[in-house]
């Protein structure tokens, strides 16, 4: 052993390590020898980092009494708890801030590994261990022998090992930290979650082999030409069979290409081969530059639909298999997304192969946030603290160099919430001069000291449009640079709202260069009896709640309505109404279609054009649209044929479609990308003529098909289904996005709703009339201890078949707030299961979410119209109905109405933390409501637009009652 047995300073040294080589690119050889050393390894987990000395790392240790856990994995998602808990905070530190102090409550996993060389691993040359991630800090030990110890959690380390290598019995051990000084570089929004977490291989160095290369491919726009030029630190030669290039490293040669670019990612096969090693290249063309203040790719201003991605998988946290990884780049592919950032750390490497293949433009980040120092007024911020900089710097060039040869990698980013300070400043510096071929990203300095863009979280719809307009002032250099929203629509619960109000923005103005949801998946950890776990449930004392849970995917990696709200918003095919109302030149649609392409670099070539028209929701005719292949950023108008003819007097309107012309690497032919729906005639309201009057009977009125109770004028039954507790509701159960805003208002509008008492409205019975032809119920609606309210009238009509009740409501007293929703709900018997609607689906939609809403006739379940939030709330409410037929009702709405059934009541909803905390009851509660509060993103960012809320104003409206024979 060397003398370092008991030494630990390591640990809190704000040094990122010792004893590993310099960065540099990942990538796997074509014939050098590697050896996987995942799989099971003996774990021991000790409370301190002293608690065992490290003669575990001796050979001939024994350490067949130490639980065996799976590599790559993180030891407190294995083991049932035995070996800890997984620990989430958004940016508190879960530990006394004293730089670079961590508590002595370290937890600490010895990792040992014992395996042999394949018969046929050579015996010249060298070889090296990688590691390709392992939380915080981790000191390493091969045969005895000590190599090193590094921090950078979600970095490459490589260690030489070739003379300590053994043909058989090798004895790998590691020891891993939880905490570290490296932990405070590492304050990311996500699970604190030690171990070694990715992959860990013995690569085969050959004599001759080159250490490390960069992949320098650029795109003249203007002659259709690129430029290759292969810097080794071993010469050799470079092929690219496809383009007949044959070149010595170090030499430029420029040939015809096709570009490479997010839309159209062509890669070239080629080779570099040195004296001892061939290493496969996959070559993508295209040139990145800052020009006229854009963002340019070969050539064009790009606009970015993106989202932040955090490495996430339900049951191995951060250890994602190669499979995890390509079903988030075919999600995003499958739904209109263009670019990702890496937030916020690079990923694990083959994540970015696929985004090369696939297409995506990347922002890759650094592994870095020191968001807890905001506590401190960021004093001690170790990004404005020399003694750090060379970690910052470590981290930065580990980046770079690791993952230089993407095509994908459009940007780097410094890192994220940390602050301002000469760290970043050096690291910028030293990203500018290693790689010019790429921009500098960083949020956290609004002057853009550093950095090549001017970036953003949450600003306003307001603030963003001010900022387009280049109204928002700064500093001279801010002043030239494009914008881009890093992080906007906070995806948590029930959201987000407002996106489609974004998107107009940023086709509007040029500065406006896209954005990234936050974020691409809730980090819900599998938990026996909680369904999901999030933050709280494994008895932190310092814990965030379900802020973890904010993502377009559901943590089974199901798209959440956020995710399909995005994918219309940000479709590649703009199809809209030439003529039609939604168009500025007024008048009723007169059947031509304008379409766009929005797309920067592909023509519509790859897509294919269907129209169809419905009759009531139901499609009477379809045909194929022939659709000219527009130029990125063209438009054209297209007329569709003829309406069918329809004597029905229904409502009807066309729908156009664009898919995948043909199969594509991420989704077959036929795969729909965007969609456009025109209204022709519209709906005829609900005609029910008063023919009917109410009769007293004893302690019963009866009205047509309907009963009710005498004394309240409580609806009863409608033929023969019975009807309960039908009365006006302006409660909903409060969304993530109602709950937040604390940071935007000062107040949320949960909190007022909930002091206002909306949730526990008391309704009084003012009287029961009996008319001639109706039935009249006049009640105040209000809560206790308040003197505001609602005058509600229930009015109920009938034509001996049908039941009409017409709802009015007038505020009374001064109202501050707005309704979280209006309409009525009852309750029907639990045998009602099935539900048809002719309306907006197949998903749910609110005022502000409703884009991806399509007016059409759906069928589901109770349970089917449930969207899984894990922390329940409002959810699933179908948006712009016209009928719904459920438990043997229909109800017709006059106007449309928004739908939504549950099997547990709205205060059920409200009440639970967990889904596993609802179950059904006795009792299916149906909402109608005429209007419901929009969602907007106040759990992070801003509440509900204007237009979107829904004020206590005076309002009327109508619901059809029939039974279905
Ligand atoms: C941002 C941060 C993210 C996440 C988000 C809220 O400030 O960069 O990491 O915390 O807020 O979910």
């Amino acid at each position: 052993m060397t003398s370092r047995t008991t030494a630990i300073d390591y640990v809190e040294d704000v040094s990122p390590g010792s004893g590993a080589l310099p960065p540099r690119a990942w990538y796997a050889s074509s014939d050098a020898k590697s050896l996987s050393l995942n799989g099971s390894w003996r774990l021991r987990v000790s409370p301190t980092i002293d608690a065992e000395d490290d003669s575990f790392a001796e050979p001939g240790f024994d350490a067949g009494g130490w639980p065996e856990v799976t590599v790559p994995g993180h030891w407190v998602l294995q083991g049932d708890g035995a070996f800890g808990l997984p620990i989430y905070t958004n940016h508190l530190y879960p530990f006394p801030v004293d730089p670079p102090h961590v508590p002595t409550e370290n937890p600490t996993g010895d990792h040992l590994r014992v395996f042999d060389l394949p018969a046929d691993w050579p015996t010249d040359g060298g070889a090296v261990i990688r590691f390709d991630g392992v939380e915080s800090c981790a000191r390493v030990w091969l045969n005895g022998t000590d190599i090193g110890e590094f921090k950078g959690s979600r970095l490459q380390h490589e260690f030489a090992v070739g003379h300590l290598l053994k043909p058989s019995g090798n004895v790998l051990a590691v020891r891993v930290h939880q905490w570290s000084a490296g932990s405070y570089l590492e304050d990311q929004d996500q699970w604190w979650l030690p171990g070694i977490f990715r992959d860990v291989t013995l690569l085969h160095r050959p004599a001759g082999s080159a250490a490390d290369f960069f992949v320098h491919a650029s795109y003249d726009h203007v002659t259709g030409e690129g430029t290759l030029l292969v810097d080794s630190d071993v010469d050799g030669r470079v092929t690219v069979p496809a383009l007949d290039i044959d070149v010595a490293t170090g030499e430029p040669v420029t040939v015809p290409v096709q570009a490479w670019t997010a839309e159209t990612p062509k890669l070239y096969d080629g080779e570099l081969v040195t004296e001892g090693e061939r290493v496969p290249l996959r070559i993508g063309f295209r040139t990145v530059v800052l020009e006229d203040g854009l963002i340019k790719v070969n050539g064009k201003a790009v606009l970015f639909k993106g989202v932040n991605r955090h490495e996430w998988h339900p049951d191995k946290g951060r250890a994602l298999d190669l499979e995890t990884m390509r079903e988030d780049v075919l999600l995003m592919k499958r739904h209109n997304v263009n670019a990702v950032r890496t937030s916020h750390y690079p990923p694990h490497p083959a994540f970015l192969d696929l985004c090369d293949e696939y297409g995506l433009w990347v922002i890759d980040e650094c592994d870095l946030e020191t968001h807890g120092f905001t506590e401190q007024a960021w004093r001690d911020n170790p990004v404005d603290d020399d003694r750090w900089t060379p970690a910052l710097l470590d981290r930065a060039a580990r980046m770079v160099e690791r993952d230089k040869n993407h095509p994908s990698v459009v940007i780097w980013s410094l890192g994220n919430e940390a602050g301002t300070g000469r760290g970043l400043t050096a690291m910028a510096e030293w990203i500018h001069g290693r790689d010019a071929s790429r921009l500098v990203h960083y949020e956290g300095d609004w002057n853009s000291r550093d950095t090549d863009m001017y970036s953003r979280m949450y600003a306003s719809h307001a603030e963003v449009e001010q900022i387009g307009q280049e109204l928002d002032g700064g500093t001279h250099k801010r002043r030239g640079l494009p914008f881009i929203l890093c992080e906007y629509a906070h995806a948590m619960g029930n959201g987000p709202g407002g996106l489609a109000d974004y998107q107009r923005l940023f086709e509007t103005y040029e500065r406006l260069q896209g954005a990234f949801v936050w974020e691409w998946i809730d980090h819900g950890i599998t938990h026996p009896e909680l369904g999901y776990a999030y933050g709280g449930d494994f008895g932190e004392e310092l814990h965030d709640g379900n802020f973890v849970c904010d993502g377009l995917l559901f943590p089974d990696r199901t798209p959440s309505p956020g995710l399909l709200e995005f994918k219309k918003v940000v479709e590649p095919v703009g199809i809209e109404g030439w003529g039609s109302p939604q168009t500025e030149f007024g008048g009723g649609f007169a059947g031509t279609v304008r379409v766009t392409n929005k797309q920067d670099f592909a023509d519509l070539s790859a897509f294919a054009f269907e129209w169809s028209y419905q009759v009531d929701g139901e499609t009477v005719e379809s045909g194929s649209l022939s659709v000219p292949a527009l130029a990125p950023g063209e438009s054209g108008e297209v007329k569709l044929p003829e309406p069918p003819a329809d004597g029905s007097g229904g409502e009807t309107q066309w729908t156009v479609r664009a898919s995948l012309a043909t199969d594509t690497a991420w989704a077959p032919k036929g795969h729909p990308v965007a969609w456009g729906q025109f209204a022709v005639s519209a709906r005829q309201s609900p005609k029910v003529a008063a023919t009917d009057g109410p009769v007293l009977g004893e302690r019963v009125i009866t009205l047509g098909p309907a009963s009710f109770d005498a004394r309240t004028g409580a609806l009863r039954t409608i033929g023969g289904v019975a009807v309960n507790g039908l009365r006006l509701d302006v409660w909903r159960a409060t969304t993530d996005n109602d709950e937040g805003a604390e940071w935007v208002t000062g107040t949320s509008f949960a909190e007022l709703w909930r002091k206002y008492g909306l949730h526990r409205m008391r309704h009084r019975l003012d009287g029961v009339e009996i008319g001639d032809d109706a039935l009249t119920v006049r009640t105040r609606v209000a809560p206790a201890a308040w003197e505001f309210g609602l005058a509600t009238v229930y009015r109920w009509t009938s034509d001996g078949n049908r039941l009409k009740l017409t709802v009015s409501v007038g505020p009374e007293g001064e109202w501050t707030v707005p309704l979280p929703r209006l309409g009525v709900r009852f309750g029907l018997d639990a045998s009602a299961d099935r539900v048809r609607w002719f309306g907006g689906g197949p998903g749910e939609g609110y005022a502000d979410t409703k884009s991806a809403s399509q007016l059409g006739r759906w069928e589901s379940t109770v349970d089917g119209l449930q969207t899984p939030y894990l922390r329940p709330q409002e959810n699933g409410a179908r948006a712009d109905v016209r009928w719904a037929e459920i438990g043997g009702l229909r109800i017709e709405g006059d106007p449309e109405f928004s739908f939504s059934a549950r099997r547990w009541t709205t205060e059920q909803l409200d009440a639970a933390s967990h889904r596993t905390d609802l179950t059904p009851g006795d009792t299916v509660w149906v909402n109608l409501d005429h209007a419901l509060h929009g969602i907007g993103t106040g759990s992070c960012g801003p509440g509900v637009l204007p237009q979107y809320a829904l004020r206590a104003e005076p309002a009327e409206f109508s619901f059809v009652f029939s039974e279905i024979s």
